[in-house]
């Protein structure tokens, strides 16, 4: 009390809230200083283009997070200072259907979409592969919900499509993967082997964008993304109806594409080069020269190697995905260099 009144009597009148607004200074600039200090140590912040989002990089500590509209959305490890995982914008919680999933690139692709947080309707006639494929995706931050379908059969893809829409809400993006093939010259091809390869190849994607893209055009907003094969860009030997099929596919894609831009309907395709996979297994062991055909193409591509299931889940994923929401009706190889297109 004495030291209250003492002080009141030094500092008393003008003279107390001078000394006070220059203590309230002295706090501010120390606050200053300290928090300037602070924000030196921490990592850089980013406030991405979407409202709500912000990304915190550090380099010093392995698991960083990601929030979306104030909601955590997915972390990203950091390993050595410079390489870092990061999703794809606009694919977390997307509703999909891929076919072909139970294999393959379908299954690579199915399981990228699940590390990147998507519900995944795997629309295949393998049911166990298409289960497997679950299975492996059980730890993931997506969901991946199995269905036999076999896609040349249109009423089947509308009620698999029913009932993933049933268990997961309405389909947002496709990706048409399931495809078939085996070598064999065309003029020694019959009018059944034909049936099934146009069957699986284009009534396939056909009944699936039957469906699936009405459901899209009503809700107006649906990506897609049809993969072909390079043998529908410059032909492929053995495989004369499946490059007929393919290249049937990529001019399908470019027709519809137009026809639905107005609609917010994206449709892409990606044209896989050779691949290590059972269906590349199956076209080589139907040939005794089959190895040395594999050698061959090996050599053949500019980088050295056949492709493998990988190799293609990142350009599917990205044309899903919002960073691609400016691309429609274009063609990507995927091949190691094989084909390059202007
Ligand atoms: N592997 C290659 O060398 C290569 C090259 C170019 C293009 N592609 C294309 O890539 C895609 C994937 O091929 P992959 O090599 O992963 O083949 P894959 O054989 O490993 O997988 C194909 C999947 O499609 C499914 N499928 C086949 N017919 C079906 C039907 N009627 N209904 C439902 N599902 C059916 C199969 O069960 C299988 O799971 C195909 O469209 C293929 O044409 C592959």
């Amino acid at each position: 009390m004495a030291r209250r009144f003492g002080l009141e009597r030094r500092f008393s009148g003008l003279e107390t809230s001078k000394a006070r607004r220059v203590g309230f200074m002295f706090k501010c600039l120390l606050r200053a200083i300290i928090g300037a200090a602070k924000t030196l140590r921490q990592p850089p912040r980013e406030r991405s283009r979407e409202a709500g989002e912000i990304a915190t990089m550090r380099t010093d500590v392995d698991v960083v997070s990601i929030r979306r509209n104030n909601r955590p959305a997915i972390a990203f490890k950091h390993n050595n200072k410079t390489d870092w995982e990061v999703d794809m914008r606009g694919l977390h919680g997307r509703r999909t259907i891929l076919t072909g999933g139970a294999s393959g690139i379908g299954r690579a692709t199915t399981l990228r979409l699940a590390d990147e947080g998507c519900v995944v309707g795997v629309f295949d006639q393998n049911l166990a592969g298409a289960e497997e494929t679950a299975h492996l995706c059980a730890a993931k931050p997506g969901r991946v919900l199995a269905f036999q379908v076999d896609i040349t059969d249109r009423d089947a893809v509308a009620g698999a499509t029913d009932k993933f829409e049933a268990a997961a809400g309405p389909v947002e993006l496709l990706a048409n993967v399931a495809g078939w093939d085996i070598p064999i010259a065309f003029l020694e091809t019959d009018r059944a082997f034909w049936d099934k390869v146009i069957g699986i190849n284009l009534y396939g994607p056909l009944n699936l964008h039957h469906v699936v893209v009405k459901r899209m055009v009503e809700r107006s907003f649906g990506r897609v993304v049809n993969v072909a094969s390079d043998a529908g860009r410059v032909g492929s030997s053995g495989e004369a109806v499946y490059s007929a099929c393919k290249g049937g596919l990529i001019a399908f894609t470019k027709t519809v594409a137009r026809e639905l831009a107005r609609k917010n309907i994206i449709l892409n395709v990606v044209c896989p080069g050779p691949t290590d996979t059972p269906l590349f297994e199956a076209f080589t062991q139907s040939s005794p020269s089959g190895s040395k055909i594999a050698e061959g193409l090996a050599r053949a591509i500019p980088l050295r190697r056949l492709g493998q299931p990988e190799d293609y889940p990142g350009m599917i994923a990205f044309l899903l995905s919002d960073d691609a929401g400016y691309i429609t009706g274009q063609t990507i190889s995927v091949s190691g260099g094989l084909t390059m297109h202007g």
